[in-house]
């Protein structure tokens, strides 16, 4: 096989630069978007040194400098500097000692551009600074980045009206709280109706942060805040816990946050103490922090996701939401809930649904839970013409677990209009996909999870069905 050939083609079409240095840091490989990156031609990178060609760094400072002292790896580190085109770019880079027969030839690093996602939250960052000043003094509840209160939370079962008597009384302590509960089951409205009714936060600021969503490197600065002239080229700026002082702070999908942030966490639940990244001194904030995790947080600490000494903070106090599949009683009030809401938004004037519809609610297993319920009906009411929701008007896979849970009931169908297996599963597998995307609000790894199907089976589908956001909800991707 000509591996050369192929691996050739693979850098050249990698989206990462990737840079290889001897182990006296003069350049000996590198692909083409490090010249992107860099700024600088292929040319004249070769058999330079890493210094000669970033004038900004020094040995201290230089990812490369480091490995090849240490001989250990430096994984995900983020890096920000002005290439020579003048651009600023940020980088998120992997740097890995290259070691044969025992001894050290060199040094690796792929570099992933990070620039866009960083501007963007650095947008977020700066927007949520100028909604909420820094003291918050005296903004109103619902003016202070929630939008939910217990008012707004449909509860008639015995288990939700229990959990809800909980989380009142949960309200008042101020103690750091884990919520626990499968997507889609109102982790997020509990938390800020929880935020809402304690008397002194509610008037200061609510800011949710999801640690899924970012590497560990930007994460941690945009909790902690950096100080300026660190070589990460980082500005002077608060982190979310000051931003979060007199208010509370959700950390979303917490067992997806690094471990050793985690551990950083840890100290700042202990004593309150933040210092900011580069820096020396060290601020006292009154944050009510709130972790969130759609996995069970027991298990997440077995698998090694979450660290059992935060694990043991946060589970002071826990708040449990059960899935919906649990509470089918809650269906009927959230059914009507919703149908109003639509009816609002689509300025139509659907009365509910048929008792039939409203049996297979009932029965349905909503792995999407509320969520799911809610989009359902949203997608049902952007086509009805009539005023009562009935069974021809539900997607193919609700109607599918009807059919399974009772399959004599569409046996009498004459067979001259069956449609072939093939299509019929088509159509179902498409079904399936649109609606696990959409509980998982376009989030396609939690997409391939509620479907129970690896990522790249998903993606592959997603493909081959010609599936994209808009067909699935008719709107815009969310960021
Ligand atoms: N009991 C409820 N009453 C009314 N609306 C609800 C209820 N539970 C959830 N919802 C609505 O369902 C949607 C999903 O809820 P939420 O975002 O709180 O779920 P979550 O548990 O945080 O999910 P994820 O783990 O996917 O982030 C929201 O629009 C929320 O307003
Ligand atoms: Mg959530």
């Amino acid at each position: 096989m000509d591996y050369k050939f192929y691996l050739d083609s693979l850098l050249k079409y990698l989206a990462e630069g990737i840079l290889i240095v001897d182990k006296d840091a003069n350049v000996v490989f590198y692909n083409e978007p490090v010249t992107d990156l860099a700024g600088i031609s292929m040319d004249e990178a070769f058999g330079k040194n890493i210094l000669d060609l970033f004038t900004d760094l020094t040995p201290e400072t230089s990812t490369f400098y480091r490995v090849l002292k240490s001989q250990k790896a430096m994984i995900d580190h983020i890096q920000t500097y002005t290439n020579r085109k003048g651009r600023t770019v940020n980088i998120l880079t992997s740097t890995i000692p290259l070691i044969r027969d025992g001894e050290l030839v060199g040094a690796l690093e792929v570099y992933r551009d990070l620039t866009q996602v960083k501007e963007l939250s650095e947008r977020i960052f700066e927007l949520q600074g100028s909604i909420y000043n820094k003291t918050g003094q005296g903004k109103p509840a619902k003016g202070n980045g929630t939008r939910y209160t217990f008012d707004d939370i449909i509860a008639e079962s015995e288990v939700m009206k229990s959990t809800i008597a909980r989380a009142r009384k949960i309200a008042a302590s101020g103690s750091p709280l884990l919520v626990y509960g499968e997507t889609g089951t109102g982790k997020e409205i509990f938390i800020q109706a929880i935020h809402n009714a304690d008397p002194v936060r509610r008037k200061n600021i609510f800011i949710a942060q999801n640690c899924a969503a970012l590497p560990k490197g930007l994460l941690e600065s945009i909790l902690f805040g950096t100080t300026e002239g660190s070589f990460t080229g980082a500005r002077e700026r608060q982190g979310l816990f000051e931003l979060a002082d007199g208010g509370t702070l959700l950390l979303d999908e917490i067992n997806s946050m690094d471990i050793e942030l985690q551990g950083k966490l840890l100290r700042i639940l202990e004593d309150g103490v933040v210092r900011r990244i580069g820096g020396t001194r060290t601020t006292t904030v009154d944050v009510r922090t709130i972790a969130s995790t759609n996995e069970d947080p027991a298990r997440a600490v077995d698998q090694g996701k979450l660290r059992e000494d935060l694990y043991y903070r946060l589970n002071v106090v826990t708040l449990v939401l059960p899935p919906l599949r649990e509470h089918p009683e809650d269906i009927p009030p959230l059914v009507n809930h919703f149908i109003a809401k639509y009816n609002r938004r689509m300025r139509k004037n659907v009365k509910g649904v048929s008792g039939e519809v409203m049996n297979l609610f009932m029965k349905y297993p909503w792995y999407g839970n509320v969520r799911e319920l809610m989009y359902t009906i949203e997608s049902i009411m952007n086509e009805i013409e009539v005023d009562e929701i009935q069974l021809n008007h539900l997607p193919p896979s609700i109607l599918a677990a009807e059919a399974k849970a009772d399959p004599d009931k569409h046996s009498t169908r004459g067979t001259e209009n069956l449609p072939s297996m093939r299509q019929a599963l088509h159509e179902l597998e498409c079904d399936l996909i649109k609606r696990a995307i959409r509980a998982a609000n376009g989030n396609r790894a939690r997409a391939a999870r509620l479907l129970d199907i690896p990522k790249q089976t998903l993606h592959n589908k997603i493909k081959k069905y010609k599936i994209t956001w808009d067909t699935v909800t008719g709107k815009e991707v969310p960021n």
